[in-house]
This record gives C-alpha cells, sequence and structure tokens, in this order.
C-alpha cells in the first residue's frame, strides 16, 4: 500500500483496483504473518519434535481463526489448495461417497455457479451420475420452487453459492438449506465471495458443505478450506501420508495457512465497519458514474440481496472489452466478468443466465470495490469511465 491508499505494483506505478473479486491485495500485517511462519516457523506438523509441535500450534491457530468465522469447529476445518480444490472435493468427493453407499446419483446446481463447480459437475455427468443445472430468475437468485421440483428420491447432494462473484447475488440460503434437510439432502455452498464479508454461520444454516478461499479476503492465493459438518461422508481425492484427516492428504502450505487465518481473524475484525464503509461508497460510485455518462447505465441483476462490493453494470452502445483497455491504459483496474473468464470472447454465462442477450452481455462490466477503495479513487475512476463511455460510444455512432 502507498500513502494514499492506492496500490504499487510493477510496471505500472500505482492502480487504482476495482476489481477485488477477481484477487485481493494481501494485508501487509497478513504478509508479515506469512513471511514470520516461512522464516521462523518452517518445521514440519507432522513432525514429533518441537520445531514440528511449533508448526502444529500455527496450523492449530488458523484452522480455529479460519472456522470461527463461520462458527464451526475447527476439526470440521480441512485446508486445501483454494476455492477451486474446495469446491471439487466437496462435490466428486461427496457424490462418490453417496454413489458407493447407495445414497443416490443425482446431483443439482444451478446456471450461476463458477465453474469449479459447473466444470465439476460436467466430470460427475462424464462418469454417469444426473445432473440438474437450476435457472435462476433476472435477479440471479435460485427460486426455491424450482429446487423443490427437482428434488428426486436419488439426489445425494445441492451445490448453490452463497454470493455470485460477477452480480454480487446472495442466494435465499436459509430457504434453500430448509428444503434440502426437509428431503434429507446434503448441501455444499461455494461461499468463496461471501466468506469473511458477509455472515454465514453453520450453528444456525445447517449446511453440510462451505468452500472459502485465502485470496478474497486479503490472504495468500493458493490456499483455501472446505468444512465438512461432522459425519458427512466424503471419498477423497488424493492419497498420502494421511494429513487433514486423510481427506485432503499432503504436506500443508503452512505459510498460506497461517496467512489464511491471520486474514480471516481481521476479517471478524472489520466485517461491520468494511460493510459499512464500502457499501456507501459504491452507492455514490454507482451515482457518479451515472452522472460522468449522463445516466444512460443499467445496473444488471438485483439492487436488493446483492454483496455491498460488487457493480456490475452495462452501458449500451459500448463494447466493455474496449473500455477496460481504455480504463487499464489510467490506471484503473475493471473486470468484464469473472477473472478466469477474462479473455474470452464468449459472453459471461451469469450474464446469460439473467437473461442478458449477447451482444448486453457484451457491454456490461464488473466493479468491485474492497479496503484500497476511497471517495478521491472512485471520483477519479467515475470521471475516467465517464470520458471513455462517451467517446466509445461516439465513435460507434459513426
Ligand atoms: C465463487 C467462486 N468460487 C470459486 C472460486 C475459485 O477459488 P480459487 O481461486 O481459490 O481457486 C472463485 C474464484 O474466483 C469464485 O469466485
Amino acid at each position: 500500500m502507498t500513502d494514499d491508499n492506492t496500490i504499487s505494483s510493477s510496471p505500472q506505478k500505482q492502480t487504482i483496483y476495482l476489481d477485488h473479486s477477481a484477487t485481493t491485495p494481501v494485508d501487509p500485517g497478513v504478509a508479515d504473518v506469512v513471511q514470520q511462519t516461512m522464516l521462523e516457523n518452517w518445521g514440519n506438523p507432522s513432525s514429533k519434535y518441537q520445531v514440528g509441535n511449533a508448526a502444529k500450534v500455527v496450523l492449530q491457530k488458523a484452522r480455529e481463526q479460519v472456522a470461527g468465522l463461520i462458527n464451526a469447529p475447527a476439526a470440521d476445518l480441512f485446508f486445501t489448495s483454494g476455492g477451486t480444490e474446495a469446491d471439487n472435493l466437496a462435490i466428486i468427493g461427496t457424490m462418490h461417497a453417496a454413489r458407493s453407499d447407495g445414497r443416490g446419483d443425482h446431483f443439482i446446481t444451478d446456471a450461476i455457479e463458477h465453474s469449479a463447480v459447473l466444470h465439476a459437475a460436467e466430470a460427475l455427468e462424464r462418469e454417469g451420475f444426473r445432473i440438474t443445472i437450476l435457472p435462476v430468475n433476472e435477479g440471479g437468485f435460485v427460486e426455491a420452487d424450482s429446487l423443490r421440483n427437482a428434488i428426486t428420491d436419488d439426489t445425494a447432494l445441492i451445490s448453490i453459492m452463497q454470493v455470485n462473484n460477477e452480480i454480487g447475488s446472495i442466494q435465499p440460503l436459509d430457504k434453500l438449506v430448509a428444503l434440502a434437510k426437509e428431503h434429507d439432502v446434503l448441501f455444499h455452498t461455494d461461499a468463496v465471495q461471501g466468506y469473511g464479508k458477509i455472515p454465514l454461520d453453520v450453528d444456525t444454516l445447517p449446511v453440510d458443505l462451505v468452500s472459502m478461499s485465502s485470496h478474497k479476503i486479503y490472504g495468500p492465493k493458493g490456499v483455501g478450506a472446505l468444512y465438512v459438518r461432522d459425519g458427512v461422508k466424503i471419498a477423497a481425492r488424493q492419497f498420502g501420508g494421511g494429513q487433514e484427516q486423510g481427506l485432503r492428504t499432503g504436506t500443508e502450505n503452512m505459510p498460506g495457512i497461517a496467512g489464511f487465518g491471520a486474514a480471516a481473524e481481521l476479517c471478524a475484525q472489520k466485517m461491520v465497519s468494511d460493510a459499512e464503509r464500502i457499501n456507501a461508497l459504491r452507492i455514490q460510485f454507482m451515482e457518479w458514474i451515472g452522472e460522468e455518462v449522463g445516466g444512460d447505465l443499467i445496473l444488471n441483476g438485483s439492487p436488493e440481496n446483492r454483496i455491498y462490493l460488487n457493480l456490475n453494470l452495462r452501458f449500451p452502445g459500448v463494447e466493455a472489452e474496449s473500455l477496460l483497455l481504455a480504463l487499464d491504459l489510467d490506471g484503473i483496474a475493471v473486470s468484464t466478468g469473472s477473472a478466469c473468464s477474462s479473455g474470452s470472447t464468449k459472453p459471461s454465462h451469469v450474464l446469460s443466465a439473467i437473461g442478458l442477450s449477447d451482444e448486453e452481455a457484451h457491454s456490461s462490466l464488473r466493479l468491485t470495490l474492497g479496503r484500497s477503495s476511497d471517495e478521491e479513487n472512485l471520483k477519479y475512476a467515475a470521471s475516467c469511465i465517464g470520458k471513455h463511455v462517451k467517446r466509445l460510444r461516439e465513435m460507434a455512432a459513426w
């Protein structure tokens, strides 16, 4: 971080970063914990001497910090290499266990999930499992009736995300999980975008599996976690020395895990204040952009039940990819979809699923705010957006 709260990076000196749903800059205090773990606490937590025991203490502390944020017992938390692995382990592991126990081979998810879930579903389908992909409404929400109608006697698992990464819709998990429980079906939620930002309490929400990722909460990349409710059976996806109770074996990524723990702890302290501050900024930011572009913009998705940091804006007549490149030259980082699908020419599957045409999807920009956002950098970003939107519209009119 620099004094003016922007992020310095090479080759550009300063970036106004508006893509916090793709990743977040590591908090300096978290980076200190990562470094300290590498330099001072480098032992293997499986070793039985003092250096190993010290590492075991670090591992346990991080497990408590990460689990604590969803009010889960530390013993039900399994570290992974990130959200993608947590999703795959939850979905493929649970479905394999269900099939071998004769509990069914039907999996239900929805059309706006992250590719970590949708591609895991496709992999299951290739193995002969039955898959149902639920539609969402124009706000980006799964409707309880459509879930109710999809559940059959052989449904073993439902996976519906907590918060969508492109349009920020917060799913009505209370209703959807209750429905699953009525039918005795396991429920997984990909909480990668909501974890640490909005509350999720596994004591009050009877969800069975929760995926989390460190790099979305100002922690290091390449580390995540899966919460597995006690008693839920999952078939391991890899085999080795038996770490993480054998569910996710391999020597633990200790610097990453310690950093993830520290980042989770920070979220516990800042969750309310971050939400209040960033939500107020987001509302102002949208107003400023509206003033700069002359009002012709549309918010994709729902204004209600949307995570406080997300704006997904449509600028009719503007090719969003050109806007992204122009803003990049001004030192402003934004996205036209999820980071992993950026670079593809296909319209976002999320925007298509909420009913946007290809043209509408291609004129949509995702702006996601975070701790580095402030009035000054957002005002500047709004003026740059206005300048480029007007210019691109003029060019399109020729
Ligand atoms: C909703 C969602 N799920 C899963 C992932 C994948 O997480 P990771 O990058 O830690 O593998 C992401 C990352 O963009 C995401 O937004």
